[in-house]
């Protein structure tokens, strides 16, 4: 949800930033903006309507802008549609102040009525205008003073980025509930709404917390919290490469990301089994807490809460414990029945999507423990947790999610055995057989991933249809979810995905000649009950594409048209096979119908507003 940066330093600022905005686009690519201080221009301000690329031929490639200081915007509109107008940077009308942000002003209504009764007037349909012009109101020769003021004025989630023609020297970032973390280099500093943008010239970040105001300057930076007193930051290294985060060769970021998954994996899993055990060391339970544990909250969004769905069925069998997996965006609302005996696991592969930062504040004051599954070190849910466990990915830049649900599963599965082993609700045997298919889990995945061109070659037989459906039941319903969401965000053709058993109470009267219905039947246990709904759909004309287990997928193909396989392997650890032909059935489709595959239309890779 909108990408910001701010670089100060001694080299032109234009082409840095538009730089570090490519590797922000996928935060949102709807319009794009610079704000740039110059000694001779004084504050110029370019943007334009569509992608990056639009900004970047307007300056050519930021050449026509000069200056060592400024900021750039990359932006998902909330306020006002698309267009040059709506882009930011906003200018205050007096042209003092220039305001990049990423979030929602929620008062901005009332506050625009204030500062229109005092004569300002708006050009924009942006929140971010009315911020421009508050901080221009409120300002009396001190740029930090009407920062803070601001702060108490508004409402609201936001990262701000704050340039003043007054204070030529330096930037001013602010934070709540938006990320935006600070990157120091030697006689420059970055501010940036994440490590991406910045790796390229520095590894060393800080992350701001809610309501802290940075100071960033060619010498350093300095933050404040909202009352302007000092606050020490701690510095961090980030080892990962900038090659993690570019295409490596690969059309797509998301094909890359797809291919990474075994590796993914690996790199989840193996640091957390030592001799056939599972050693969470980053985790801090005890055994009187699990065994008093009333139940879990599993609070998650889109693929995130399908790792959830997945999950509710693999705790409940390890654990014991009810489990209720829960929308992040309705659980604030739906008066939850949490104790200080509940635990609530939050899964969010950007650590910042705020339903589900909300929904995980809103357990924790009802009394709940939090434990996070995190991509990102450092992000908000992250720190706001009682424990976090990390996915090791690496950057996942593609809006669809790919390696990021895999190693969430794969999360899930250790934490449900070094619980169940914790509380002694597993057999030996068990353990040991599960432990054995998760170390083999990488290879497998690879397996799968070598029918690619068979996958592709389904794609382009269904392409062009209008409507698909995913059933399954059990464990196979949950990973259907994620392959019908992934079809939809990125190949925009509808799709639904049903709990086999129930299509015939409804759903099943829009099955007619030549509708696509892709079949998950690889829990063995379900197997006959889901052949008998694959059946029900032929009979009334559906085209089928069965996706099952080796062994039993030639059984399978006596009544399918198409059949995919995966390696057979323990039923727990099945969603992590076979979600990935779905993910490259995605994505197939979505190329063969031209479709901006990482960037698809109306998304944002991180869902910063309500
Ligand atoms: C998945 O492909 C989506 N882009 C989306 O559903 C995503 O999983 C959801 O917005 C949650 O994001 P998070 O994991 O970063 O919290």
């Amino acid at each position: 949800m909108c990408g910001i940066v701010g670089f100060i330093g001694k080299e032109e600022a234009a082409p840095i930033l538009l730089d570090g905005l490519a590797r922000l686009e996928y935060r949102g690519y709807d319009s794009a903006g610079l704000a740039v201080f110059g000694e001779e221009k004084g504050l110029q301000v370019v943007k334009s309507k569509g992608r990056l690329q639009a900004l970047s031929d307007l300056t050519k490639a930021g050449s026509t802008i000069q200056g060592t200081a400024g900021m750039g915007h990359t932006r998902w509109a909330t306020h006002g549609v698309p267009s040059d107008v709506n882009a930011h940077p906003q200018a205050s009308e007096s042209g003092r102040f220039a305001v990049i942000h990423n979030g929602i002003i929620e008062n901005f209504a009332e506050i625009k009525e204030f500062l229109q009764n005092q004569g300002v007037k708006f050009s924009s349909q942006t929140d971010t205008e009315v911020a421009a012009n508050l901080l221009d109101y409120l300002y009396e020769g001190d740029l930090l003073e009407a920062v803070s003021k601001m702060l108490h004025r508004i409402r609201g989630a936001y990262a701000f980025g704050i340039i003043c023609a007054d204070c030529p020297d330096m930037l001013v970032g602010v934070r709540k509930d938006s990320p935006l973390i600070l990157g120091h280099g030697e006689g420059f500093n970055f501010f940036a709404s994440d490590v991406t943008a910045i790796i390229k010239y520095t590894r060393e970040v800080s992350y701001l917390d809610n309501d802290e105001i940075a100071v960033i300057t060619r010498e350093g930076t300095q933050v404040y919290d909202s009352y302007l007193q000092p606050v020490k930051k701690e510095r961090h290294h980030v080892d990962w490469e900038v090659s993690a985060a570019e295409k490596g060769g690969y059309a797509h970021f998301m094909l890359k990301e797809v291919m990474e998954q075994p590796e993914a994996l690996r790199k989840t899993i193996s640091p957390r089994l030592q001799n056939g055990q599972v050693k969470l060391d980053d985790l801090h339970f005890d055994v009187q807490y699990l065994k008093a544990m009333d139940k879990i909250y599993i609070i998650a969004c889109g693929s995130s809460y399908h790792v959830g769905m997945a999950a509710k069925y693999t705790l409940e069998k390890l654990l014991h414990k009810p489990v209720e997996v829960a929308l992040a965006s309705e659980f604030r609302y739906c008066e939850p029945l949490v104790s200080e005996h509940t635990l609530a696991i939050v899964i969010s592969q950007s650590g910042e999507t705020i339903d589900t930062l909300t929904a995980m504040r809103e357990a924790k004051r009802l009394g709940a423990r939090v434990l996070s599954i995190v991509n990102v070190v450092g992000s908000t849910i992250a720190r706001e947790s009682d424990d976090v466990i990390y996915t090791w990915a690496g950057p996942e830049i593609a809006v669809a999610t790919t390696k990021a649900y895999s190693t969430q599963l794969a999360v899930t599965y250790l934490i449900g055995l070094a619980f169940a082993q914790m509380m002694g609700t597993i057999e030996k045997e068990e353990y040991e057989a599960i432990v054995n298919e998760l170390q083999l889990l990488p290879e497998k995945l690879q397996k799968v991933l070598e029918q690619r061109e068979a996958i592709q070659y389904f794609a382009s037989l269904y392409f062009n249809h209008s409507s698909i459906f995913f059933i399954g039941r059990h464990l196979d319903y949950a990973v259907g979810m994620e392959g019908s969401l992934k079809l939809k965000e990125i190949s925009y053709i509808h799709s639904e995905a049903y709990a086999a058993g129930e299509l015939k109470h409804g759903t099943i009267s829009l099955i007619e000649d030549g509708t696509l219905v892709v079949a998950l039947a690889s829990y063995k246990p379900l197997f006959e009950k889901m052949m008998s709904n694959v059946i029900e759909v032929k009979s009334r004309g559906a085209d089928v594409i069965g996706l099952t287990t080796e062994d039993v997928g030639p059984e399978m193909m006596k009544t399918v048209d198409h059949i995919i396989t995966v390696p057979d392997t323990h039923p727990m650890l099945l969603p992590s096979l076979d979600v990935v032909p779905l993910q490259l059935f995605a994505y197939y489709v979505a190329l063969q119908r031209g479709c901006d595959i990482d960037k698809p239309r109306n998304l944002a890779k991180s869902v910063t507003v309500e």
